[in-house]
């Protein structure tokens, strides 16, 4: 049994309560409206994209017999354009509907080529496969040693994060160990597939419904696309049926080709992949090559570390620049390394665009870091847990010796304090030894265990995007309504932030109305994405709620010939200069008297700075950490393998809603067992997905969780900055916890092989095998 949440110390009000998530009932009802769910007007047209089925090459398309089959209303190629016929959301990199006077270069399979706008998606679906493609491929670069064999191009230049001089460090080292490790990417899989629906408005505007974690990039794109100025395009998202990344960039193809259709046609237009289509033609996490080199000494102290990380980026830049930068910046994971030297490739190659994935490129460069922590100590002969113990930054070091390789100093450096608590609380030692001896007497099933610890940085790297809007109305009845940039996708942000609205008016949590994400509402947004929904979007509430309460204070304060003195919101009530004052009362005297009762609110993070060319500064405003301990078991013969106990601490600062975050402790914890254990992606050599769907994409199931399953918040847990109520964020650290669970699995493959073997990821059954067979 899951324990439960911890009582969080200091909890007033709404704030720090294990309250359940907002729409929890809606879920399981199946009350929650999705874009899909939306009633569908009359004159709705549903649109089916046309995509390229080889990888790389040039094409002629005839398609008159799409354009005179049934229930097609028209067919839109890149020509139909009115603006710029280009998706790409950093760079302006990603043609939008390749087929251009009858012919397309096409750089991946799963290109987009033309749209098919019918009556029913039935009837765009069998239109779409009547075009008549006459293809001249020419071979595809396909994976990461594809690229590097071709010395093919890079979507970004390569980049170096050092500090002290890695290769004389190495070189001088008592012992030394290198290795190359293979790390496979990951599917999104949310439940929702990208969808979109676009409906025209007078003159210019358009309304488009995407599922999208960025409405405000949507926006952008939208209007770029259809050639109008961005106040012509609005985008709403309610709700979102998972995101994990994948429509940070990914659901932007999906609205601009409705928003496209609507415009041609007149009509509202829906465009929804099905599960084969999304596998297909978005982006996934990026596959990893990183080779390592490590000098050390007896007692396990790294002395130098070199890693070159090779990133498989696909067709196009997307998000690749600041997730493989975010790699980076994680290859020392929770560990002081005096000498630490990293290189990052980001190779372009014909697959998709590769893109966000919940860690955004830390969990790449973390296992890098931990693989190295687990060979070292198969060196040594020792557990890996004393050599991590033995590199951990400590609170209680020099600077020196808490200072990144970027130039940032830990300063809070808690890894260490939540693993001497995990180690009493999952009986670690004991527990690693009974397994050892129970190895011994198990011919085919063999166990293992491991602890690995997470140091996250919290904040968007590239600086200007830590910045939110939020826009806050009380109605002359009391009641609240709150609006701001952050997209529920699941994780709860949309009731942290009503937490603490309602917490600021002092009022109940059933008067804070939430509503629908849209651009006309709050403008010029980020996504939510790096974790940061509730720290940013909350502040920004909070300023709005700030601003409404100083102007309530100063009409009762000067109705009332009062200084207004420390005034209190709490309980329903407000007082100021000692008389309390019902909310809704003072609230209606104040909108009589012609107090305004709106106001927005903003945020933009502090102390944060970063100088790419130095590749020095203060990326992060902290620090979220956790540490996991899991217990597997393999089969020998068979390769499969089996998650027996987990035990995790995870350090949410003071936490906002204990509930919300243990949810996000355990679905991150299994979403990153999926990544390193059952997920693979497998291209064929000519660049064609031959794994696009659940019958051979193994995501985790309710029966793959483990059997003994202990997540728990870290009790002592504090923000030191001044974070959103000293809470710290939580979306996507646990993710990273799963590492231990790759590592348990490598130390059961070790006991049946005798010693240890390098286990790549993910540790498919095929993969045990052969890491067994040497
Ligand atoms: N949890 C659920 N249920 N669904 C999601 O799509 N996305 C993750 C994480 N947790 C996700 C989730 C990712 S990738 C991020 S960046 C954060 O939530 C974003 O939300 P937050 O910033 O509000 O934590
Ligand atoms: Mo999360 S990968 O930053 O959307």
């Amino acid at each position: 049994m899951p324990d439960e949440p911890v009582e969080i110390a200091g909890a007033t009000g709404v704030v720090h309560r294990p309250i359940r998530h907002d729409s929890g009932d809606k879920h399981v009802t199946g009350r929650a409206i999705y874009a899909d769910d939306i009633p569908e007007p009359a004159a709705l047209l549903h649109v089916h994209i046309g995509i390229a089925t080889f990888a790389r090459g040039r094409l002629t398309a005839d398609l008159s017999p799409v354009r005179a089959a049934p229930g097609v209303v028209t067919v839109l190629t890149g020509d139909d354009v009115p603006g710029e016929n280009n998706v790409g959301p950093v760079k302006h990199d990603e043609i939008m509907l390749a087929l251009m006077g009858g012919a397309a270069e096409v750089v991946l399979e799963g290109q987009a080529l033309f749209a098919v706008v019918a009556t029913s998606r039935r009837a765009a679906r069998a239109a779409a496969k009547l075009a008549v493609i006459d293809a001249t491929p020419a071979t595809p670069i396909v994976s990461i040693e594809d690229a590097i064999a071709a010395d093919a191009d890079k979507v970004d230049e390569s980049y170096r994060m050092s500090q002290g001089d890695a290769a004389a460090a190495i070189a001088a080292a008592p012992r030394r160990i290198s290795g190359r490790m293979k790390i496979g990417g990951q599917e999104h899989f949310a439940l929702e597939s990208q969808i979109a629906v676009a409906t025209p408005g007078e003159d210019d505007d358009m309304h488009v419904v995407s599922s999208n974690q960025h409405p405000s990039e949507c926006q952008e794109v939208v209007a770029r696309v259809l050639g109008t100025p961005n106040n012509a395009v609005t985008v709403e998202v309610r709700r979102l049926g998972g995101g994990f990344g994948g429509k940070e960039t990914q659901g932007n193809l999906c609205a601009a080709v409705a928003a496209l259709a609507a415009r041609v046609t007149g009509r509202p237009a829906k465009v929804r992949l099905d599960r084969d289509d999304d596998f297909v033609m978005t982006g996934k996490r990026h596959d990893f090559i990183i080779d390592y080199e490590a000098g050390f000494d007896e007692t396990g102290r790294l002395h130098g570390v070199s890693f070159v990380q090779h990133a498989r980026c696909g067709w196009s830049l997307d998000l690749s620049r600041a997730i493989c930068d975010r790699a980076m910046f994680h290859a020392d994971n929770a560990y002081f390394i005096p000498a630490l030297d990293v290189v990052s490739h980001r190779w372009r190659t014909n697959t998709v665009s590769n893109t966000a994935y919940r860690g955004f490129g830390g969990p790449q460069g973390m296992v890098g870091i931990e693989r190295v922590i687990e060979h070292v100590a198969a060196d040594l002969g020792v557990d890996p847990l004393q050599v991590r113990r033995a590199n951990l930054y400590r609170a209680s070091a020099p600077a020196a010796e808490r200072m990144t390789h970027y130039g940032m100093e830990v300063e809070d450096a808690v890894a260490a304090p939540i693993i001497d608590d995990l180690v009493a609380r999952s009986d670690y030692v004991r527990r690693r030894a009974e397994i050892a001896e129970w190895n011994e007497t198990s011919p085919v099933l063999k166990r293992g265990i491991a602890l690995t610890p997470v140091k996250f940085g919290i904040s968007f790297t590239t600086t200007f995007l830590n910045q939110a809007g939020a826009l806050v109305h009380v109605y002359k009845d009391g009641s609240v309504m709150i609006n701001h940039g952050g997209i529920e996708m699941g994780q709860g942000v949309y009731i942290k932030v009503a937490q603490v609205a309602a917490d600021a008016f002092g009022v109940p949590l059933e008067d804070v109305k939430i509503t629908a994400t849209r651009t006309d509402k709050v403008p010029n947004t980020s996504a939510t994405a790096a974790s940061s929904g509730a720290d940013m979007n909350a502040m920004a509430v909070q300023d709005a709620c700030d601003r409404i309460k100083a102007r309530l204070v100063a009409f009762a304060a000067e109705r009332a010939g009062v200084e207004p003195g420390a005034a209190r919101f709490e309980g329903g009530t407000v007082t100021v200069g000692g008389t309390r004052h019902g909310f809704g009362t003072l609230v209606r005297d104040a909108y009589m008297a012609r107090v305004s009762l709106s106001s927005t609110g903003y945020y933009a993070t502090p102390k944060i700075h970063w100088d790419r060319e130095s590749a020095k500064g203060r990326p992060f405003y902290y620090f979220a950490y956790g540490a996991a301990v899991t217990e597997a078991a393999i089969d020998t013969l068979t390769g499969e393998t089996r998650l027996l106990r987990a035990d995790i601490l995870h350090d949410c600062g003071r936490s906002l809603n204990p509930a919300v975050d243990l949810g996000q402790i355990e679905g991150g914890y299994i979403q990153g067992c999926g990544w390193l254990l059952t997920e693979e992606l497998v291209w064929s050599k000519d660049g064609r997905l031959t794994t696009h769907a659940p019958s051979t994409y193994k995501i985790p199931c309710a029966s793959d969780r483990p059997i003994d399953f202990r997540a728990g918040i870290w009790g002592p847990g504090e923000n030191r900055e001044l974070a959103i109520r000293r809470s710290k964020a939580v979306g996507e650290p646990p993710f990273m916890l799963a590492i231990s669970a790759h590592q348990a699995v490598a130390a059961a493959v070790a006991a049946a092989a005798g010693g240890w073997r390098p286990l790549d990821a993910p540790a498919t059954p095929e993969c045990v095998l052969t890491a067994l067979a040497g």
